[in-house]
């Protein structure tokens, strides 16, 4: 379905031309004064220097052929040359009536559907995953979820951080501690034990160890950086030791993520790319992309018209060994044999912008993606305390993102059986489902680039902008659908009225901005756009109700028209949630 304002903007186009304008001035927005008119257009003051006339007349021109359209109740020339409409109810109404009807609510689905790779999680084997990842894992699953939701194909990548030196300390320190294990020896031929000679938690407790005595030790340290090398090269039980190590993290790393309710269809990583290096490599110096610097190997992607320093993209160290720049190449040419993708979007820090541009510059010019495929980083900020340093825990140490998942939910169970009917098992769940809006909608709510406080007393408050208000609103629908469904009221064929009052209107208007807003979001990947306009329409909705006698409405015809009305706004806002990556509960 086309946009309102794209309707708005056709029936002004044909006025501009009818009274002898360009129709391009004919472009519309949401009023900014919203007492005064529902949208506006200023294109007569844009026009005023080509047709050497007083904005204002011109105004007054497109007007007069604007009375008697059918889309608006009110066109109307102001001075100095603004244009305000307000629709027709009757417009409205229909409009929302056909969206009701459509099966993706009015959302076109884009022309030509493309195929986009989603980087993100970017989670480090065998390190715990920390609010750091978080963000990572949040935006970038609502960003993949726009895209779909637009009708692209989309494959999700958490690319696992699984091939670098901090194998080699958990190697390094496994050999000090268990030495008895057969997998340190290079000549032994026989086969490895199929169990894991460590559990997650001590996993978890050998690296940052191992790491912090690296940074003491030299020996120990030339040790680590040694078995990094071994392990790349082939090293058998070094190869089998790995394995163990990311099976056990992998297990853990998916238990974190289901609770965030992300998923990922491709489970690969930085081990996956290293059998494209060699070649690559050889190609490059080939080509004569690559070039010898102090002895390391790199490509030049500075570009002329460049005003900051963007120093070239290293590949290969004087030692042999590859980077993070090296795997990322190279994964972009595992992914161009296996999806071929017209677009591929990363999601990291903004602190790692350089190395992206690096990277996408040295990708597209040796060749390895067509110059059409769109490479596309988007950093996000950090997640502070209240004190505007990065989160911490209360004792000062990184905070691991299952203790704070389970910090939010313990909260939330407080919050919901404190004053609530709700108990037990159901409670529970409940809290988990509300935790997460409130984790999630926190972030998300937030452009991406900045910086933002996690502060958990906002975050799972029930008013304001949050997402426990949004489910709220939800779930206040639901119960309304619920009741006059209980009551024996009817669901089929039943339509939205032509709204007789203002808060009715209303409702209708924004919730006929959905399409608008979806395709905006997806286009620019701005989550947040999606969180602000929910926040709008549930605010919008909760005025309606407040004012709308909606079960007690004597009128059978009127009520079934309300029960039409909720009936679409909750699907609005829950497929805007479902985008967000969250759900609502039946109650709460
Ligand atoms: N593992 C990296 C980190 O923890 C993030 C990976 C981002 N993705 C990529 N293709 N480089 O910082």
């Amino acid at each position: 379905m086309k946009q309102i304002i794209e309707l708005i903007e056709l029936e002004i186009a044909k006025a501009f031309e009818q009274a002898g304008y360009g129709k391009e001035l004919a472009k519309v927005t949401i009023s900014n004064r919203p007492d005064l008119c529902e949208y506006q257009c200023n294109g007569a003051m844009a026009g005023a220097k080509t047709y050497h006339k007083a904005p204002i007349m011109i105004a007054e021109d497109v007007v007069a052929h604007l009375q008697g359209s059918d889309c608006f109740a009110k066109a109307e020339a102001v001075k100095p040359g603004f244009i305000n409409l307000n629709l027709k109810e009757e417009f409205v109404a229909d409009y929302v009536n056909q969206m009701a009807e459509d099966d993706n609510l009015g959302l076109e689905q884009a022309e030509n559907p493309e195929m986009i790779v989603i980087d993100y999680g970017g989670p480090n084997v065998a390190k715990p995953l920390h609010v750091g990842h978080l963000r990572s894992a949040v935006i970038g699953e609502s960003v993949k979820r726009m895209f779909r939701k637009m009708g692209h194909k989309v494959l999700g990548d958490i690319h696992l951080g699984d091939w670098g030196y901090q194998m080699g300390l958990i190697i390094t320190e496994l050999k000090k501690r268990k030495p008895e294990l057969p997998y340190y020896d290079e000549s032994y031929t026989g086969d490895y034990p199929e169990e894991a000679p460590f559990t997650i938690s001590e996993l978890e407790e050998i690296y940052p160890t191992a790491s912090g005595y690296a940074k003491e030790h030299e020996d120990y340290r030339e040790e680590a950086l040694h078995a990094t090398y071994l392990l790349q090269n082939g090293h058998r039980g070094y190869r089998a030791l790995w394995n163990h190590i990311v099976n056990i993290s992998v297990d853990d790393i998916k238990k974190n993520y289901q609770r965030l309710n992300v998923e990922f269809d491709l489970w690969k990583g930085e081990s996956d790319a290293q059998k494209y290096i060699p070649d690559m490599l050889e190609q490059f110096k080939k080509d004569g992309f690559a070039r010898l610097d102090d002895g390391a190997l790199v490509i030049d992607v500075k570009e002329e018209t460049d005003t900051k320093e963007i120093p070239p993209c290293l590949i290969q160290k004087s030692d042999g060994a590859s980077l993070y720049g090296t795997t990322d190449l190279a994964t972009l040419i595992q992914r161009e044999e296996d999806y071929k993708p017209n677009r591929v979007v990363y999601l990291a820090d903004k602190r790692q912008e350089m190395h992206f541009t690096q990277v996408f510059r040295a990708a597209k010019k040796t060749g390895i993606v067509p110059a059409s495929t769109e490479l596309k980083f988007i950093g996000f900020g950090t997640m502070n305390g209240k004190d505007g340093k990065p989160f911490k825990t209360r004792e000062g140490g990184v905070m691991r993102l299952e203790n704070l998942i389970a910090e939010i939910n313990q909260k939330m169970y407080q919050k919901i059986t404190d004053n609530r009917t709700i108990e037990g098992a159901e409670a529970e769940e409940v809290a988990q489902k509300v935790g997460l809006a409130a984790l999630k909608y926190g972030d998300l709510s937030n452009q991406a680039g900045k910086d933002y406080v996690f502060d958990i007393d906002r975050f799972t408050s029930f008013e304001g902008n949050t997402g426990p208000y949004i489910l709220y609103t939800i779930v206040r629908i639901k119960s309304i659908l619920n009741k006059y469904k209980e009551n024996g009221g009817v669901t089929e064929d039943i339509h939205c009225n032509i709204p007789s009052a203002d808060c009715e209107k209303a409702l209708m208007l924004e919730v006929g901005k959905y399409n608008a807003v979806m395709k905006t979001a997806a286009m620019e990947t701005a989550p947040h756009k999606i969180c602000a306009y929910i926040y709008d329409l549930a605010n919008v909705f909760n005025r309606f109700y407040h004012e709308t006698k909606i079960l007690a409405e004597e009128d059978e015809a009127k009520k079934a028209g309300y029960i039409a009305l909720l009936t679409l706004t909750k699907e609005v806002l829950e497929s805007c949630i479902d985008v967000l990556g969250f759900e609502a509960p039946e109650r709460m």
